[in-house]
C-alpha cells in the first residue's frame, strides 16, 4: 500500500497534573489509511487526540506534520459551543470557513452535507434547541466539510441512530479513499473494524499498535 506519513507522534507522554495518561505511545497517520483507537473508558483516547490535532502537548515525546497538512477534530465534548447563538447552519458553515468568503461551491457542499446528515430541516434551530444525535451530525457536517488532510474523530457516532451511523461510516469510507487520514477513538467494534489498524490503549498502556485482522473497506 506505500502510503506517506501525515502526522507522525512519536513516544508520546502525557500526564496530568502528577497523573499519567499515555505512556511511550508512537502513532502514525498514513494517507489513504485509519486508524482506531479503543480501550475502555478513562484508557487516554481523548487525550491522545488532543495531542495529535495539536490542542494538547505533550509532556514527553513529539508530533510532526507533513507540509500543508490540515487536521481537523471532531472532539468528544463540545458542550462550549452550545453557549453560542449559533444555528445549524452556520455552525456546518464553519467547516468551510478560511480566510476568504464563502463561494457558491462552499455552499452546495454545505447544502448537500446538511442533506446528507439529515440536518436540512433544522437549519435555522440553535445548536442548544437540538437532540443529542442531531448536534451531534450537525458537528459531523462541519467536521467534513473541511477538507483536511487528516481527521481525528473522537466517538463520532456515539450519539447516533443506527441509519446516521451507517451513512457516517460511508463518510468515513469515501474520505479515505479520496487520501484523506483518519484517526477515529471508537468504542464500536463494527467503526474500528473499518480501520486498516488499530491502537489499543489500556490501564498503564504503552500502547500497541497492530494490523487490523479486518483489512476490508479500504485497498487502493
Ligand atoms: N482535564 C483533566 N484533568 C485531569 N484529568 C483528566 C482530565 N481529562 C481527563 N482526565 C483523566 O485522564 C484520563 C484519560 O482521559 P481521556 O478522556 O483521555 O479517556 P478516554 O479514553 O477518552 O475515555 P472515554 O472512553 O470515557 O472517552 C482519565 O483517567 C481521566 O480521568
Ligand atoms: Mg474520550
Amino acid at each position: 500500500m506505500g502510503m506517506s506519513a501525515l502526522l507522525t507522534a512519536e513516544n508520546l507522554s502525557f500526564r496530568y497534573g502528577g497523573t499519567p495518561v499515555l505512556q511511550d505511545v508512537t502513532v502514525r497517520a498514513e494517507a489513504g489509511s485509519m486508524l482506531a483507537v479503543t480501550g475502555p473508558n478513562g484508557s487516554g483516547k481523548s487525550t491522545l487526540l488532543h495531542l495529535l490535532a495539536g490542542v494538547e502537548r505533550p509532556s514527553a515525546g513529539h508530533v510532526s506534520r507533513a507540509p500543508k497538512t490540515r487536521v481537523a477534530l471532531l472532539p468528544q465534548r463540545t458542550g462550549d459551543i452550545d453557549a453560542l447563538p449559533l444555528t445549524v447552519t452556520e455552525c456546518v458553515r464553519i467547516g468551510r470557513f478560511t480566510r476568504r468568503r464563502l463561494t457558491r461551491t462552499d455552499h452546495t457542499a454545505v447544502r448537500l452535507m446538511m442533506e446528507r446528515l439529515e440536518i436540512a430541516h433544522l437549519a435555522r434551530r440553535r445548536l442548544r434547541e437540538l437532540s443529542g444525535g442531531q448536534r451531534q451530525r450537525t458537528l459531523l457536517a462541519q467536521t467534513f466539510l473541511q477538507e483536511a488532510e487528516v481527521y481525528v474523530l473522537d466517538e463520532p457516532t456515539a450519539a447516533l441512530d443506527a441509519e446516521t451511523r451507517r451513512r457516517v461510516h460511508d463518510l468515513l469510507i469515501e474520505t479515505v479513499r479520496d487520501g484523506a487520514a483518519i484517526v477515529v477513538a471508537s468504542h464500536d467494534n463494527e467503526e474500528s473494524a473499518l480501520a486498516s489498524h488499530s491502537l489499543r490503549l489500556g490501564p498503564g498502556n504503552g500502547g500497541s499498535s497492530t494490523d487490523s485482522p479486518v483489512r476490508r473497506a479500504f485497498s487502493r
